[in-house]
Formats: C-alpha cells, structure tokens, sequence
C-alpha cells in the first residue's frame, strides 16, 4: 500500500466531541467532521455552533490536535455559504457539506441524500461555497453513488469536478442501498479518472484487509472510516502499522474498559446525567460486533437507566478485568 491517509467520518447521535476527542487519541485521522448542522433559512446563532463542535473554543482541534470540520447540510447555496463564513469567523479548520444523509425528514426538505438527484444543485452548492469562504479553508463534499441508483454518478463526479471542492468523499452506496454491504468500492476507481481532485474512499472498512481490499478496488489512498473506528476504536492505527509493516498494537479488552469509563465521564461533564449511560450503550453495540466482552456488558447494564448505578456497573465491570 503507498502512503494512506485516514479520516474519522460524521456520525449523527454517535460521534461527539467526547467520542473524537478518545478516537482521535487512539488512531491516527488526518480530520475527523462534526455531526451535521441543518441549515434552512438563516444563519445559525453562534452558539448552535459551539454546541455542534465544541472544539471551536480550542481552536478547532480535538484536544490531541486533530482539525475538526464543520458538516452543513441544506440545499440553499447562499446560506450554506453564509453558515460556513460564519463558522470560519468562529475559527472552523474546514468545511464538508453532506450530500448523503438518507433521513426522511432531511429528504423531504431536499437535503442530503435528495440532492444527489440534481447534480447540477450540488455542483452549485459546492461552486458557491467554496468562492465565498477563504481559499486557505478546506471545503469538501460527501456524497453516496447516487440516489435510487448509480446512473448519475459520473455526472455527479463531473458537476464537482467544476466546482473544485478541496476533497470529495464518496460512500459506496446508493441512498437507497443505505448501510447494506457491500460497499461497491470500485465504482470510486471509474470516477477518478474523471477529476484530479483528491477522493476519499468510505464504506464497510471494518478491518485491515477491508482497508487493503477497498484501496485496491477504488485505487484511492485516503479512506474514510465510520462504524469499523466504533467497533475496533485502534481501526486506524492497526491500519496504519499494517502499511509500515509495523507491529499491529490490539487494545485488550481491559483498556477498551476503561475508554467506556472514561466516555461516560466525559458525557457527565458535557450534558445532563441522566443522558449519560445511552451513548455509552450505544458504543457497547458497535464494540459488542467485535469483543465478547463487549457483548456481556452490554447484557449486563442494558436496562440500567440511572447514572450512578450505571457508572457503579461499569466500575465493578473495570474492576473485573484487572484480575
Ligand atoms: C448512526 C450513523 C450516523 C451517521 N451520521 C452521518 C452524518 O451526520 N453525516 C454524514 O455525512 N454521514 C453520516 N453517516 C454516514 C457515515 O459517515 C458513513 O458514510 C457510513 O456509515 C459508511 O461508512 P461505514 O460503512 O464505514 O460505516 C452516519 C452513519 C451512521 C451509521
């Protein structure tokens, strides 16, 4: 594999400030990205902004220095691009407009995914964002194959390819695919020989050989990575130590432990307590595909609702796997 660039992609409801600032730590990502801010009508109060990306108080970085993007997701070129100058003010390190969300809600209120069947709607978007915010500030499109299918592609391809975005990440699926594998990787391949701009490969790398696999395929060496960096929070390094031919550093089960407790911590600081055991549920159901260990934890804390007899649980769990 020549020389590979990792990013750590946006996750809705799952990937925090609080998760980037453990996943940034223990993988190396050139950028991770927000979950996205919808954007209708008007420019977003400052504050929407801090809430979405907390690390714009630290210079828009995660604490171990890893640049955050903002994600946007509209279909008003202007106020997209009125959003993101906003966000640059407020120090943003870069911009990535969402081109593949497949909410309903979002759908019906032509965002997202929706778009991808108007390519000339996203090329505008992306042409009119990019001339409006700084030229030394990346802005960068995700988009899946298309729509219903992956006739309009290319198209698609070619509309941004005039529109010069920074880097184009592309999600191997079809909207209407959803997150079914497989990932079709090398449809990414054709398309690169339609743009110079950079692309980044996303889509079921859950693995070493997945990422290996999905390099050859799309013949790109910038990969995005979503639920496998959840599910094995060291993806990337591994990743990385597979390429260098280095050895591969496994996090054991004890450490992963201690992750959760500190996620949960994290969660305690940031929102209200009785918001913090499900996010840490939810990250036991992406790790559970992987360890065991995972998977009886879960099984243990899944109905506990309140905080301190959940953070009890996750000691005693902690405790356990000293011995
Ligand atoms: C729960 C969940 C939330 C997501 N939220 C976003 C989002 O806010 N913005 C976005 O562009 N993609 C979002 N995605 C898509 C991922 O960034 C990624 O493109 C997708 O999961 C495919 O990668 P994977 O197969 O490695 O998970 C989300 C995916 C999931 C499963």
């Amino acid at each position: 594999m020549s020389s590979l660039t990792l990013m750590l992609a946006p996750m809705e409801g799952v990937i925090d400030h609080t998760m980037r600032a453990l996943l940034t730590r223990l993988s190396p990502y050139q950028r991770c990205v927000t979950e996205f801010l919808r954007v209708t009508d008007k420019v977003l109060p400052e504050r929407v902004f801090f809430r979405i990306c907390p690390e714009l108080e630290h210079a828009g970085a995660t604490p171990n220095n890893t640049p955050v993007y903002l994600q946007l997701l509209g279909s008003n070129p202007q106020i997209l691009a009125n959003n993101a100058k906003r966000a640059v003010d407020l120090g943003i390190k870069g911009i990535d407009l969402n081109f593949g969300c497949p909410a309903k809600t979002v759908n019906k209120s032509k965002g997202g995914a929706s778009l991808l069947q108007t390519p000339g709607i996203v090329g505008d978007i992306v042409a009119c964002v990019r001339d409006q915010v700084p030229s030394n500030i990346p802005v960068t499109a995700k988009i899946r194959l298309g729509f219903n299918d992956d006739k309009q592609f290319e198209t698609l391809i070619r509309k941004l390819d005039a529109a010069e975005p920074t880097e184009i990440t592309v999600h191997a699926r079809t909207k209407v695919q959803g997150y079914k594998p497989p990932a079709h990787w090398y449809r990414i391949a054709a398309a690169r020989s339609l743009t110079n701009i950079p692309i980044v490969a996303n889509g079921e790398v859950w693995s070493t050989e997945d990422a290996i696999q999905c390099v050859k395929a799309s013949g790109c060496n910038r990969l995005m990575l979503a639920r496998g960096a959840l599910m094995r929070p060291e993806l990337g390094r591994l990743i990385q130590q597979q390429q260098t031919n280095q050895p591969q550093q496994v996090l054991p089960w004890r450490e992963i432990a201690g992750l959760l407790m500190e996620f949960f911590e994290a969660q305690g600081l940031y929102y209200d307590a009785k918001y913090t055991p499900s996010p840490v549920k939810q990250w036991l159901v992406y790790l559970k595909h992987y360890h065991a260990q995972a998977a009886l934890l879960f099984e243990q804390v899944k109905r506990i609702k309140d905080p301190v007899g959940f953070g009890r649980a996750l000691e005693a769990h902690l405790r356990s796997t000293d011995t």
